[in-house]
């Protein structure tokens, strides 16, 4: 049991069951053309490794980039960073899923895929774990969806507050005082 008042939200079962659901809508979307996974750091880590493990669909590169919208504490900027390494080479012509752990405002959605699909993908879809509805301030639509959550702050399973939490095997919110 977590300190510092954590509350469960969703426990490892049902993550289990999750990630194993997108991972067969997955595979019957890129059943023939195989696809390339990029996975948002730092959050979207664990469960991109578990979907990875679960997909059965041909992943053809596995790549990474940095969207960075918080500095510390809750509150996005509005304002998002990319930081990639990724080569264009990785991303043209090829079946692209971005793989997120957090939808909340839509800022990251809207600057990952103007980044990537700069690069020219074949496709370009967007899969994340959690969804906040409720915070949305732009107008995304993300094609596969984990769950969708209250408007709370999030913690475990890959997701932090200020770098901590990251490695709690289910997720974990903060009651309102
Ligand atoms: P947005 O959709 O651009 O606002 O940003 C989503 C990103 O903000 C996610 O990928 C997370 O990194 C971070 N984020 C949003 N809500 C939470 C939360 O409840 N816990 C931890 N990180 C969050
Ligand atoms: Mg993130």
């Amino acid at each position: 049991m977590p300190a510092d008042g954590l509350t469960l939200l969703i426990s490892q079962g049902e993550l289990r069951s999750a990630v194993s659901e997108l991972a067969r809508q997955i595979d019957r979307d890129y059943a023939s053309t195989g696809l390339v996974l990029v996975c948002v750091l730092k959050g979207a880590t664990i469960f991109t490794s578990d979907l990875l493990r679960e997909l059965q669909a041909s992943v053809h590169r596995l790549e990474f980039l940095r969207a960075s919208s918080y500095g510390s504490g809750t509150e996005s900027s509005g304002s998002v960073r990319v930081e990639s390494s990724v080569a264009e080479g990785a991303i043209a012509g090829r079946h692209v899923l971005i793989v997120d752990d957090i939808a909340d405002t839509g800022h990251t959605f809207v600057a990952v895929t103007k980044f990537l699909g700069a690069m020219g993908p074949a496709s370009l879809r967007y899969c994340t774990l959690l969804d906040k509805p409720d915070r949305r301030e732009v107008d995304v639509q993300y094609d596969y969806v984990g769950f969708t959550i209250p408007n709370h702050f999030v913690v475990g399973y890959g997701m932090d507050m200020d770098e901590r939490y990251r490695g709690l095997p289910a997720v974990y919110y903060f009651p309102n005082p």
